[in-house]
């Protein structure tokens, strides 16, 4: 069902995770839900509690950007305790991303990528995007919000800053979709790839990427805690970190040193096959 609001009811009832979901709170309005899971996650909440909203006041993407979040979307927050160390987080944007990327070309036929490091596009449009925060103390990761923000019975086309740069699923689908069954099968596909990453690291989900990338041979601008360099995407390294080949080498990038991305969408360039 979806109409106006989520049921509550029709997720658990449908819902096949181990852990995703089966704490789940629906708040028909919230500032951020990563601020939400924050919370709850001090209070106690198990791995895989989830916050939904249906809309957000102050819902908010990398770098504090603003993230637009009306009704109709799909705003959640999952909350995740990992067993490894602090480096662990660094990889959860794409595993958030990859999951709903693979998601959304299973259940939907929409042809879905993961556009590095936080982005799902449809034609190079985003649809989504994920932002992961977390809580350390010292080397150990507490906790982490893996936020997923899916533009889903939203039409972007009028919502001016980003028009141009967004789509939906109502827009390419040209209908409304049951945003039940998508947080479902989202949570379902999401937290597969979080397990298989715990269980035996992260080789499936580096091969899923590869077939599910957008940005290989896209030429980009990157801008790091520490340097400022334009190259064309190479590969992924892991998860975390990416190799850009600049005039003078392979760069390599760790997602939680970036400051900013800016693809020339315009310049496409080809891999070059291979060269490191
Ligand atoms: C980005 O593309 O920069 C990341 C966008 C992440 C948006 C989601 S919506 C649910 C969660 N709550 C937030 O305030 N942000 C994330």
């Amino acid at each position: 069902m979806d109409s106006q609001r989520l049921d509550r009811d029709s997720i658990l009832r449908d819902l096949r995770t181990h852990c995703f979901g089966r704490s789940l709170v629906i708040l028909d309005e919230s500032s951020s839900t990563n601020d939400v899971a924050a919370s709850t996650a001090e209070d106690g909440a198990p791995h895989g509690a989830v916050v939904i909203a249906e809309t957000q006041r102050a819902g908010r993407g990398r770098l504090g950007r603003a993230w637009y979040s009306p009704r109709g979307g799909i705003w959640m927050s999952i909350l995740i305790r990992p067993k490894r160390a602090l480096s662990f987080s660094d990889s959860l944007p794409l595993v958030g991303a990859l999951g709903l990327a693979k998601t959304l070309g299973l259940n939907w036929r929409v042809r879905a990528a993961v556009r590095w490091p936080n982005d799902v596009v449809v034609d190079g449009r985003k649809i989504a995007g994920v932002l992961v925060e977390s809580k350390s103390k010292g080397n150990e990761l507490i906790y982490a919000t893996l936020g997923i923000g899916i533009n889903a019975n939203v039409d972007t086309s009028k919502i001016e800053p980003i028009r141009d740069s967004s789509t939906s699923l109502l827009t390419i689908l040209g209908t409304p979709i049951n945003r039940e069954q998508l947080i479902v099968a989202t949570l379902l596909d999401v937290e597969a790839i979080y397990e298989s990453i715990q269980a035996s690291g992260e080789s499936a989900a580096l091969e899923c990427l590869g077939d599910l990338d957008w940005s290989r041979g896209k030429l980009v601008n990157v801008r790091t805690v520490d340097r400022d360099f334009v190259g064309v995407f190479d590969s992924y390294e892991s998860l975390g970190r990416a190799r850009i080949r600049t005039a003078s080498g392979l760069e390599r990038v760790e997602t939680s040193a970036l400051v900013s991305v800016d693809y020339k969408s315009d310049q496409m360039k080809r891999p070059q096959a291979n060269k490191r």
